[in-house]
């Protein structure tokens, strides 16, 4: 009898073992837009990849739309390693102290997709994923959406339109800038809480990428857009370093290759997502969307401008030269 018990608990042990071994390493992904967007899907095409690549050994779980963590609350979970990966905008690492990554926010910084890539695929996008890792993060990728637009109740063609407005702007001291350039009153807000506000109107306005604003549904309650493509949001795939490098070689190496794939994939679709989005938001009647004269474009250009000097200090001469110089921007020339 007690040899069989001994028996039986080893039985018990060996295949609990061996399930223990056979269990798969969990990545937490958390993020804070719809399934629909540009990050959405590709946070998706990473988990299969990863599936895939891994033969199973890791799970990548995608929590969207906020349901696990909000915009600051993810990032404290990523370095308590209570998830293991995000995709924050590069607009929400001025509070982890990484306030380089601003330089992104400055309004027209870049002409077009080709000349961010310069940075976002370049020498001087590894330099800022860098910068992540004395705060126990490690940067994989940078991930494209797209060019932002303003909206609010009333027309926005000048920035005197802009007076006064409450604008409801993400976590950035140059998005700050950038507001009260216009005379604008900037107003912090994690994005899942941005169309409850404008509908009650605690703000007046906001600014997005239009794949953001048509999958919160934003263009209901917003009557005026303006394509002004003043300034550019992507993001940059994190994880929490400590459990990065924990990773046996070969699975790192494989979920490197998915995030290599995922972020061809990404960066194929933004466009074209965020150019549907736009398309369904003029469909939908619920939003009157302008495109600026060229002259009301310049004047808007030469408001925001100034935005450059001012955040100098801020975010470091350096930094702010180095992608000038890549990309041959002279704000003398707006
Ligand atoms: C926002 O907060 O407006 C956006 O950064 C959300 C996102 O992740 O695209």
């Amino acid at each position: 009898m007690k040899i069989r018990t001994v028996f039986a608990g080893l039985v018990a042990a060996t295949f609990s073992a061996i399930a223990m071994a056979q269990a798969p390493i969990v990545i937490k992904f958390s993020h804070v837009v719809a399934v629909d967007t540009p990050k959405g899907k590709a946070s998706e095409f990473f988990a299969k990849k990863a599936a895939e690549l891994t033969k199973g050994k890791v799970k990548v779980e995608v929590y969207a739309n906020s349901s696990l963590y909000k915009d600051k609350e993810e990032m404290e979970a990523l370095q308590l390693g209570a998830v293991q990966m995000l995709a924050p905008s590069l607009a929400k690492f001025g509070p982890l102290g990484v306030k380089e990554f601003e330089a992104f926010d400055l309004p027209y910084i870049f002409d077009n997709t080709a000349e961010l890539h310069k940075i976002t695929q370049g020498p001087v996008g590894a330099s800022l994923l860098a910068k992540l890792e004395p705060k126990g993060i490690k940067g994989l990728a940078f991930w494209d959406n797209g060019f932002k637009s303003f909206s609010a109740n009333k027309p926005l063609k000048s920035p005197a339109d802009f007076k006064g407005l409450k604008m409801r702007i993400q976590s950035s001291k140059v998005l700050e800038s950038q507001m009260r350039s216009l005379g604008a009153l900037p107003q912090v807000m994690a994005f899942s809480e941005v169309y409850q506000a404008l509908q009650t109107g605690v703000v007046d306005g906001t600014e997005n990428p239009h794949s953001n604003l048509y999958t919160q549904k934003m263009h209901e309650v917003q009557k005026h857009m303006t394509l002004t493509e003043h300034g550019y949001l992507g993001y940059a795939v994190i994880t929490n370093k400590k459990f990065w490098d924990g990773l046996p070689g070969d699975v790192r190496g494989q979920l490197e290759q998915a995030m290599k794939e995922a972020t061809v994939f990404a960066n194929s679709i933004a466009k074209e997502e965020n150019d549907g989005a736009l398309e369904k938001i003029k469909a939908s009647g619920k939003t009157q969307v302008y495109s600026p004269t060229a002259a009301e474009r310049t004047a808007i250009k030469k408001a925001l401008v100034k935005t450059h000097t001012d955040m100098e200090s801020r975010i470091g001469k350096e930094t702010i030269q180095a992608i000038y110089k890549e990309t041959g921007f002279d704000p003398a020339k707006l």
